[in-house]
C-alpha cells in the first residue's frame, strides 16, 4: 500500500520536467474530472470551466488507497478548490493537496497547461 502511495509526490511548476499531453480539451468534461494514466500512475485532472482552470492530483485517495478523485465532486472552500472524495467525503484542496476535513496525509498536485487546444500535465520525472 504505502508503495502505491509513494509514485505520488506533489509537483510544482519550478520542477517540472516534462509536460505530458494528456488530450484535447473538448476530451475532459466541463466542471468535472476525468482520469489519465502517465507511465504508471492515475492522475485526476479537473476542469474548472466556470473559473477556466484546471487542475490535477493523484487519482489514489490516501482514505482507503481507492482510485476514486478522479469522480469527486468538485467545489471550493473559500477561495481554495476543492475534490471530495465519491467514497466517504474527505476533502483535499486542489492547491496544495491538503486534506481539508480529516487528519489524512496531503495528496500530490501536479501543474497543468493549456497549449494550442491540449491539456499537459507536468511531471519532475
Ligand atoms: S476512500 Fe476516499 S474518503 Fe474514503
Amino acid at each position: 500500500m504505502e508503495a502505491i502511495l509513494e509514485q505520488y509526490k506533489q509537483v510544482t511548476e519550478a520542477q517540472v520536467k516534462v509536460w505530458f499531453k494528456a488530450a484535447a480539451v473538448e476530451a475532459f468534461p466541463k466542471n468535472a474530472g476525468a482520469c489519465i494514466k502517465y507511465r504508471d500512475k492515475q492522475i485526476a485532472v479537473f476542469n474548472f470551466a466556470r473559473k477556466n482552470k484546471w487542475y490535477a492530483c493523484q487519482n489514489l485517495c490516501p482514505h482507503k488507497m481507492e482510485m476514486v478523485l478522479a469522480r469527486g465532486l468538485t467545489g471550493a472552500e473559500g477561495d481554495i478548490p476543492k475534490v471530495a472524495c465519491p467514497l466517504h467525503k474527505r476533502t483535499f484542496s486542489l492547491e496544495t493537496g491538503e486534506n481539508l476535513n480529516a487528519d489524512l496525509p496531503p495528496i500530490a498536485t501536479y501543474p497543468v497547461k493549456i497549449q494550442d487546444g491540449f491539456v499537459y500535465v507536468g511531471f519532475a520525472e
